[in-house]
């Protein structure tokens, strides 16, 4: 399904497979495009765990709105946000405190589309096209919605493993850090290097032969995800595999041990 096509904006090539819309598709959304399908498919004959990552993925995303909520936290910036699909961070967040604003920022222009029209009527929702490298230009446009004098909880969940080496991934989280105001939290999820998942390399060279240069996806291992928290002062259980990320039930866990760890997780707080 491609649901109503009057989000698809006019200049999106729909035949070249994009990653948020092949991990709308592993979340059974219906905002992907049949290029994105073929992919989608294609990595779950290799990989059959990879749809369970993404749902263990979003549960975290559930667990850790709720504790920076818990936290006293009330603003939200989610980078690298997606195509909103069930239980989006704005939804938890306002479920718990109708008060809360977040902002959404993505460089997909179909993610973009969906989330403004999504949100139209949301005014403490606000979103944003722009590249994750764009830090100035993030806060200038955030800060239109959000008190950055006060704590934010920024969310980077499966974003960073699209930002190689050469971009200085350590640096663009250090200007993000020295925005943030005290008692802000980061929260991030990262595709690891080392949980033992079968076949990742051969998914992942299916996934680059497929896509455009910009979205080589690079797997990190612990250490390396771990670092990405330098300044920050990371919460128990600390940097673990995400279904261990103080899991709530049954359903923030699957039967395979590999994929329980397949995407990091963490969460910092700047003190
Ligand atoms: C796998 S999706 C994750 C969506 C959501 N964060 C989640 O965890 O459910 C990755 C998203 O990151 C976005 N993305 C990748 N590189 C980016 C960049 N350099 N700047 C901004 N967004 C980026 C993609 O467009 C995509 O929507």
């Amino acid at each position: 399904m491609t649901g109503e096509l009057g989000w698809v904006p006019p200049e999106i090539d729909t035949t070249v497979p994009n990653p948020a819309r092949v991990y709308d598709f592993w979340l059974d959304g219906d905002h992907n495009f049949a290029a994105d399908r073929a992919l989608g498919e294609q990595i779950l004959k290799i990989m059959p765990g990879v749809r369970d990552a993404a749902r263990l993925n979003r549960a975290f995303l559930r667990r850790a709105a709720r504790f920076m909520v818990d936290s006293g936290v009330r603003q939200f910036l989610d980078i690298g946000s997606g195509i909103p699909t069930v239980g989006n961070l704005h939804e938890i967040v306002q479920q718990a405190d109708p008060s809360c604003r977040v902002v959404y920022v993505d460089r997909e222009p179909v993610a973009v589309a969906h989330s403004e029209l999504l949100l139209q009527d949301n005014e403490s929702c606000l979103v944003l096209q722009a590249d994750l490298r764009d830090v100035d230009d993030i806060f200038d446009g955030a800060g239109k919605l959000l008190d950055l004098e006060q704590p934010v909880g920024l969310f980077m969940l499966l974003l960073l493993h699209f930002v190689p080496d050469s971009w200085d991934p350590m640096g663009v989280l250090a200007r993000y850090r020295d925005r943030l105001a005290p008692g802000s939290f980061l929260a991030v999820t990262h595709v690891a290097a080392d949980s033992g998942t079968e076949r990742l390399d051969e998914a992942i060279e299916v996934y680059m032969s497929r896509q455009g240069r910009q979205n080589q996806p690079v797997p990190r291992t612990h250490d390396e995800v771990l670092a990405f928290f330098d300044g920050f002062e990371v919460v128990e259980p600390g940097v673990v595999g995400c279904a261990m990320w103080r899991p709530e039930g049954a359903g923030d866990m699957s039967d395979d041990p590999a994929i329980n760890s397949l995407p990091y997780a963490g969460i910092g707080r700047k003190p």
